[in-house]
């Protein structure tokens, strides 16, 4: 079974999110499984020289973009068995980061339709699967549906859609549709690619692919609501099981506290005493108190709502109160970094805020923290409190999506859960839990306990990789 896994960002190459964390990981534990999975994402120039300078030039041709006829170069790399296609089109990606830009509903017009050109350019890419993501790749189906019917490479291949944001759906005006796509007007109807009034990638790649997963069972119930839907719940309400939700899993090579080059000191469930070194090394590097016994909370996230950083905002002054330290590192909407630039600066012994993007810190802050702060409003899978797991550092989440499914909530009869969560998204229960959590802290054998649970959760690829290559197998038949 041969599979071309389309993504605009990849871990080590390119990452703005946990999406670059699955692109890379998923595959890697479906090769495994024996199926022949390869990557295929664009040539961004910020990927590290490193990288560009190992990739192999295969071949160009051109891709018609609309009335466009582009350049395109076929790069490849193999990245720890993995083999990698990188689509080389300067005037698209020759730019600093990934998206954000006016043109992007341009860009990834252009690579979608590159990936499906290549497989004309390259003699052993024979997919019988096309595994596309999120918004960017979601056109895929649909050019794949209309412009290639009759190509026998092509005739065969099966799509699956995987959404990890419903809230990103690639949404252009109507003229996209025959000025990029080179699609009729008759995709402009309510059961097509029309939203409002204009077009929506993603909802054609919900129509268009013959699966649609998401990342969680529960994302997959929530995105059938008003609330999650983002305008689509009808239509992801109708498609019964032609939806279905995947539990993401992180690499474990990767995140292993026992191996991690980035941290101070290296430790596994056996040895957590070992990861206290980690937060005094961190506290002194960060100018913090040095103290093993305030509990230290750790913040690795892009800033915005959909984090859940409104409510922190409202109860920022009643959680410097308690005796703790709070560690930031993020990026992201303005007001949030303004707001913990503030109170770093407010209270310098109490806050540190990193706003930034560093691999080195967010590992350290991962093996350094006791407890590892989620309130998320939206959360599909989330990766970060999969990877505070693994390195023993405590989940306070929100009960939605990934955050509900993999966040087991510490119960104090039965001693049973590995953290803590609240579930209405109202700041006084993020307090009350925060305070909870800093109770139980405080019994030091307790929390060892909690520890030890959450390090021995397995939250691997192994299983949610045979559950995709189940769903690959079924539609085959
Ligand atoms: P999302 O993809 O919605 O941003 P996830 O929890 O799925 O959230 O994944 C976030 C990933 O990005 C994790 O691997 C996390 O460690 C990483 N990350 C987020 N912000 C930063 C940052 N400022 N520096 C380093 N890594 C970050
Ligand atoms: C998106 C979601 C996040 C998920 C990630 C990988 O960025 O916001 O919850 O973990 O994709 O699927």
């Amino acid at each position: 079974m041969q599979v071309l896994f389309s993504v605009s960002e990849c871990f080590p190459f390119a990452k703005s999110g946990g999406l670059a964390d699955v692109a890379y990981a998923l595959p890697k534990a479906l090769r495994n499984e024996n199926v022949d999975v390869r990557i295929i994402m664009p040539k961004y120039s910020d990927i590290n020289y490193d990288f560009l300078s190992k990739m192999k030039h295969i071949t160009h041709f051109n891709v018609p973009v609309g009335w466009r006829n582009q350049y395109c170069g076929i790069e490849y790399l193999v990245i720890d068995g993995i083999p990698v296609y990188f689509i080389d089109n300067e005037y698209y990606f020759k730019r600093p980061g990934y998206y954000g830009y006016y043109d992007d509903g341009e860009r990834f017009s252009f690579f979608s339709r590159a990936v499906l050109e290549t497989i004309n350019h390259i003699d052993d890419l024979k997919p019988d699967i096309i595994h596309v993501n999120d918004w960017h790749t979601a056109i895929i189906p649909v050019l794949l549906n209309e412009h290639y019917r009759n190509s026998q490479k092509h005739k065969i291949i099966k799509t699956v859609l995987t959404i990890h944001n419903l809230k990103f759906q690639g949404i252009f005006g109507k003229e996209v549709l025959s000025d990029l796509l080179s699609l009729n007007d008759g995709y402009y109807s309510e059961d097509n690619l029309k939203f409002y009034e204009g077009i929506s990638f993603l909802k054609g790649g919900i129509i268009f692919s013959d699966k649609v997963t998401t990342v969680s069972k529960t994302y997959s119930n929530e995105i059938k609501t008003l609330s999650y839907g983002e305008g689509l719940h009808g239509l992801l309400s109708g498609i019964g099981d032609k939806l279905v939700g995947i539990i993401n899993g992180i690499d474990y090579e990767i995140y292993n506290p026992k191996t991690d080059s980035y941290i101070y000191k290296n430790y596994d469930v056996n040895s957590i005493n070992d990861k206290k070194e980690n937060k005094l090394l961190l506290q002194r590097e960060l100018n913090l108190p040095i103290s093993p016994d305030i509990p230290l909370i750790g913040i690795v996230s892009r800033l915005t709502s959909q984090k859940g950083f409104d409510l922190v905002q409202k109860i920022m002054e009643d959680i410097l109160r308690f005796d703790i330290q709070l560690v930031i590192l993020g990026a992201g909407d303005f007001e949030y970094e303004q707001m913990f630039k503030y109170y770093a600066m407010s209270y310098p012994s109490k806050v540190s805020a990193n706003i930034c993007y560093s691999e080195d810190l967010s590992r350290k802050i991962y093996a350094a923290s006791d407890m590892f702060l989620m309130p998320s409003h939206t959360e599909p899978c989330g990766i970060s409190q999969l990877i505070a797991l693994r390195y023993g550092s405590i989940p306070i989440v929100r009960e939605t999506g990934g955050l509900r499914d993999t966040v087991k909530p510490y119960n104090q009869y039965t001693g049973e859960g590995w953290g803590f969560s609240f579930s209405n998204y109202n700041e006084f229960e993020l307090l009350n839990t925060i305070k909870y959590a800093i109770s139980i802290f405080k019994n030091p054998q307790l929390w060892n306990q909690i520890i030890k649970q959450a390090m021995s959760q397995d939250n691997s690829w192994k299983h949610s990789a045979q559950e995709y290559k189940r769903l690959y197998s079924s539609i085959l038949k």
